[in-house]
């Protein structure tokens, strides 16, 4: 096969930051995206249904002429979050989700949850509505190895919140882990997982073996190669809960290339071909629409896009810019490393 139609895909877990980062990253997902689940990790962090209001006016502000592109906003999840406000986000189509970050776990997550049990009743109205949670699945305890920090937040963390709100749909966001993959064949259909495209291509060596790589590195960290291939295996299944979330999270190269560099890949730009060479590679080509397509669309309750994006296998290699130029300053594009033939017609 070297020619795919898809219907046009959406991006479930996606960084589109502020200002002018914001205007210069938007249009590599409006390309080929037509929505995406827009992370509220911004500082501050959108919390209320009126900030996310305010956000997604920023967004269409930022559109590229002539895109057509909706994003989906969440609310990020703090102690104080009231569960009126959340609701009444929800009921009004504004936000589609909401995002748990266990402080400390990431860019830009120190509001995020220290007390499971003040987030209680969030949680129980998010059940009684059907908002779906989105849930960074790493434990924070310094004593908890970095490789080991999602496989501890699903057993300590993420099964007892699920036994504790009956009905509450949770996605685990970009899992990393052979033990994420297991977890969520296990249980039923009001549990999905996203899986980035980069964490498909690399493990732990690619970030240190010859020197260390700082555009590799992002949370969750890529574990080691076994972990990969059962992603591999899961996003190339066609399983419904499976589903496209590129964590696409830009940092300019200052921010990455120093002593103590952010976590974060930047992948909007060339995420569709990416995909289309590792569905190949799996003799699963057949699978990419579920993948980045469909399942995305039932699990959140959204119709899937009439629009279409087709993909072209060629003799000769995708090409894409090395960096972006954001009048944030330049952010690099992830590398896979290799080759790549397949080219999304714009
Ligand atoms: C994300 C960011 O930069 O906002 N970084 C990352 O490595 N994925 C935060 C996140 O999703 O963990
Ligand atoms: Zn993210």
């Amino acid at each position: 096969m070297t020619r795919i139609t898809l219907p046009r895909p959406d991006d479930w877990h996606l960084h589109l930051r502020d200002g002018a980062m914001l205007s210069g990253v938007l249009p590599e997902t409006t390309r080929h995206f037509a929505r995406a689940i827009v992370m509220p990790n911004l500082v501050p962090p959108v919390v209320t249904g009126a900030e996310a209001a305010a956000y997604r006016d920023r967004i269409l502000v930022a559109m590229p002429e002539g895109a057509t592109f909706d994003p989906l906003m969440t609310l990020y999840l703090t102690e104080t979050t009231d569960p009126a406000d959340v609701a009444a986000a929800a009921a009004s189509g504004l936000v589609k989700a909401v995002k748990l970050y266990p402080a400390g776990a990431t860019t830009n997550s120190h509001s995020g949850v220290r007390d499971f049990d003040k987030v209680r009743g969030v949680l129980e109205k998010m059940a009684e509505i059907g908002l779906p949670l989105c849930v960074h699945g790493e434990v924070v305890d310094p004593a908890v190895d970095i490789f080991d920090r999602e496989a501890v937040f699903i057993e300590t963390v993420l099964d007892p919140i699920r036994r504790a709100t009956p009905g509450l749909r949770v996605v685990m966001e970009h899992i990393t882990t052979k033990d994420g993959v297991d977890y969520a064949r296990s249980q039923g259909d009001d549990l999905g997982a996203t899986i980035t495209t980069h964490h498909l291509i690399i493990n732990r060596n690619h970030i240190l073996v010859g020197g260390i790589k700082p555009h590799y590195y992002c949370l969750p960290v890529a574990k080691r190669e076994h972990h990969r291939l059962a992603l591999r295996a899961a996003a190339t299944s066609g399983e419904a809960r499976f589903f496209l979330g590129t964590d696409s999270a830009p940092h300019v190269d200052p921010l990455k290339e120093c002593a103590c560099g952010c976590a974060g890949c930047f992948t909007a730009t060339n995420t569709m071909s990416l995909l289309a060479h590792v569905f190949e590679e799996e003799g699963k080509l057949a699978n990419l629409a579920a993948f980045a397509s469909e399942n995305g669309p039932r699990f959140y309750r959204l119709p899937v896009n009439k629009e279409t994006l087709t993909l072209e296998k060629t003799a000769s290699a995708a090409t894409w810019p090395a960096k972006i130029e954001t009048g944030a300053g330049p952010v690099t594009v992830f590398d896979p490393g290799f080759p790549v033939f397949w080219h999304a017609i714009d």
